[in-house]
């Protein structure tokens, strides 16, 4: 199909949930990826955080051809290699005893999976969420994000769920009751406009959990895998959550997520959950491999030196339009004083793929693997690119 073909039979068919940008991708080589015109672009969306190895990475790939060739099914109902060898690779790289999984084929899945849990572990109704959160858009994963434009048209949801500030200690003190299933947070608020959370936010949340018996799920479906400059963001500040919700980059491309939480809490109860693709062997053996790279070129470690290093050169940046300059590892969001599609629009004629976190926050989620070229490339096109509103 040619660029022209491609836009008409997808507008044909599409379902309108997504405001397309007039591209085409169709290849992508580590944190390359190519239109249908044969222009190549530094992507610093990579999925929307998912190609934490870039893109084609050679050892998922070989990982996947050779599941493939073995063995792409095998339900839960079963013992399965592939399962067997992710928990245990994954198990020492999660903080405290998160050793339970249930896994399955998304984040919001994961968060669902994590609401879920909680609820079965504790007896209780009740969630505590932040405003600005982000958790997905599923019926009870929505009920935890907070956007209203996301919410509103699809009320009610579950009815449960309070929202208050984040960061805000005092406003959790409040609402966190012996009612409370648990607490649901992101360590850096990604779509929320890329927020780190402090250290004494949560060391609060994690005494205020104890002491109310409520558990304390983070999702970190965005911030997992390295993309932070550690293993788990919970990590920069000795989080250890009861629940932890992962997706993305889990499976170095291949669609997956898993819930996981502590050992302590024991194990749910056949038919409390399921889900028919969830734990398949094509997904842990692409997660094996992404999980060996990591590890093998240190690629949490190098996100944190390339990420202070992106932070300290965008920061020095004078530009008219940029308010500040925040984030977290290869996790970084640019807050403008004006809306961020513009400047969207000219880093993608730059030749750069970068993302929005709300209307006014340019967020880059680059591919770990980014060469050092390529990241010094990206902040000249967005000097350039922010150099007007
Ligand atoms: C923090 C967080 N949680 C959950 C989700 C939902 O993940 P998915 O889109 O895979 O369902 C996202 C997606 O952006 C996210 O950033």
């Amino acid at each position: 199909m040619d660029t022209a073909e491609i836009f008409e039979t997808e507008s044909l068919h599409t379902s309108g949930a997504y405001a397309k940008r007039p591209v085409a991708l169709v290849r992508g080589e580590g944190a390359h990826v190519w239109d249908s015109e044969g222009r190549e672009y530094i992507d610093c969306i990579a999925g929307h955080g998912v190609a934490i190895l870039g893109h084609s990475h050679p050892d998922v790939v070989e990982a996947v051809k050779r599941q493939a060739e073995t063995l792409m099914v095998a339900p839960e109902s079963f013992y399965n290699d592939r399962r067997a060898e992710l928990y245990s690779l994954l198990t020492p790289r999660l903080p405290g005893d998160l050793s339970r999984f249930f896994l399955c084929n998304s984040g919001a899945e994961a968060v669902e999976g994590a609401m879920k849990v909680s609820r079965f572990f504790t007896g209780r109704k009740k969630f505590v969420a932040a405003k600005w959160g982000f958790h997905g858009r599923t019926m009870g994963s929505l009920s935890a994000t907070w956007n209203p434009r996301y919410r509103k048209p699809f009320e009610p949801l579950l009815t449960d769920v309070v929202h208050v500030p984040f960061d805000d200690l005092r406003a959790a003190e409040e609402v966190v009751d012996e009612e409370t299933a648990a607490v649901i947070v992101e360590v850096v608020q990604g779509e929320g406009g890329v927020n780190p959370g402090s250290r004494g936010y949560f060391a609060g949340l994690r005494r205020i959990c104890d002491e109310r018996g409520a558990l304390l799920i983070v999702d970190e479906v965005q911030t997992g895998f390295g993309r932070t400059g550690r293993w788990f963001a919970s990590q920069h500040f000795d989080l250890v959550p009861d629940v932890m919700a992962l997706g993305k980059g889990i499976g170095g491309g291949v669609p997956m997520g898993a819930v996981v939480w502590r050992e302590s809490l024991g194990k749910l109860t056949p038919g409390a959950h399921g889900s028919t693709f969830g734990g398949n062997p094509l997904a842990a053996a692409a997660s094996i491999a992404t999980i060996g790279v990591l590890e093998r070129d240190r690629l949490p470690e190098r996100a944190d030196r390339l990420g202070t290093w992106l932070l300290e050169e965008l920061s020095r940046m004078d530009s008219p339009v940029v308010k500040e300059v925040r984030g977290l590892g290869l996790m970084v969001g640019i807050a403008l004083r004006s809306r961020v599609t513009p400047i969207l629009r000219r880093l993608m004629d730059l030749g750069v793929l970068a993302l929005p976190a709300g209307p006014t926050v340019l967020r880059l989620l680059p591919p770990l693997v980014i060469s050092e070229e390529d990241l010094e490339r990206v902040v000249v096109a967005v000097r350039k690119a922010a150099a007007e509103p």
